[in-house]
């Protein structure tokens, strides 16, 4: 069987209004373009705002569509809203910016048998919001994993399951609660799970935990330097994850083109102490 290549692609942020990081989605795209891949995985954040901005939606899919590739997207807090307690913006997530999104964007949970895998992305953002897709997602997934036929499984979700410390009880926006990051890990014992990967830190780094693989995607938009919120592991670079599937194995390794800006928002997070209320910067175009 040959190869099956896959790139996850994360935190994109893009928005025709606030385009403060289209350039760095138009190498993207010249990237994809040189070496297609057979699918685009992009985890999540793929707007400034589409939380609030129903137009920052539709342009992130206009420009999923340029891709010219095959891909399957799930939805970040910056598209549909967070998780409660949603420390941050307040705007949690509900049926209302979820619509939105399977409107435009189509089921945002999936599965794909390729490469010998099983490729499944869920929306994370469903985790602890009480709504009642975030029940029938869990049993989806459970049964997703019981019925892979006998394939390792791929994950894709936006937020990592813990930052450094996987016994972590403090809750936070950066990562999952102790139940739902509990409950993964007892269905990756339970089933095959060997990859979990995520986006929404802006850096990327890979570990393990209990038998997981557990690699972050960079921001392929921007990064803040520094320890923003205590962050301290990981790397603050722009770029993306390429994947190598076959039966039974799985190659990956960082993308970190050095034709990507390396925008640092860090004056801005120190100042606006947000990436989301900036001032307007117009797309350019041609
Ligand atoms: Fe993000
Ligand atoms: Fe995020």
């Amino acid at each position: 069987m040959s190869e099956y290549r896959i790139v996850q692609v994360s935190d994109p942020h893009l928005s025709r209004y606030k385009a403060y990081y289209q350039q760095n989605w138009e190498t993207f795209l010249q990237l994809m373009a040189e070496n297609p891949p057979d699918l685009v995985v992009c985890t999540g954040d793929l707007c400034v705002n589409g939380v609030e901005h129903d137009d920052d939606l539709a342009f992130a899919r206009t420009q999923l569509g340029r891709l010219g590739v095959p891909w399957l997207a799930i939805p970040g807090n910056h598209d549909i809203g967070d998780q409660p307690p949603d420390l941050k913006f307040k705007k949690p997530v509900d049926e209302h910016k979820r619509a939105r999104w399977l409107e435009r964007f189509g089921d945002d949970y999936w599965h794909v048998d390729r490469g010998g895998w099983r490729i499944i992305g869920l929306d994370a953002m469903l985790f602890d919001s009480g709504l009642a897709p975030e029940l029938t997602q869990w049993a989806w997934f459970e049964r997703a994993l019981r019925e892979c036929g006998g394939r390792p499984v791929l994950l894709f979700v936006h937020k990592p399951l813990f930052l450094d410390d996987p016994h972590e009880t403090k809750t936070s926006s950066l990562y999952y609660g102790v139940d739902t990051r509990q409950r993964l890990v007892e269905l990756a014992r339970h089933h095959d799970i060997r990859v979990i990967a995520s986006g929404h830190i802006h850096r990327h780094w890979e570990t393990e935990h209990a038998g997981v693989k557990l690699i972050w995607a960079p921001s392929s938009g921007f990064i803040v330097t520094g320890h923003p919120k205590g962050v301290t592991v990981g790397t603050c670079e722009v770029g993306f994850v390429e994947y190598r599937l076959s039966a039974g194995s799985i190659a990956h390794r960082f993308n970190l083109s050095p034709r990507f800006v390396p925008n640092d928002m860090r004056e801005v997070m120190e100042t606006l102490k947000s990436t989301v209320y900036l001032p307007p910067r117009p797309l350019v175009t041609a």
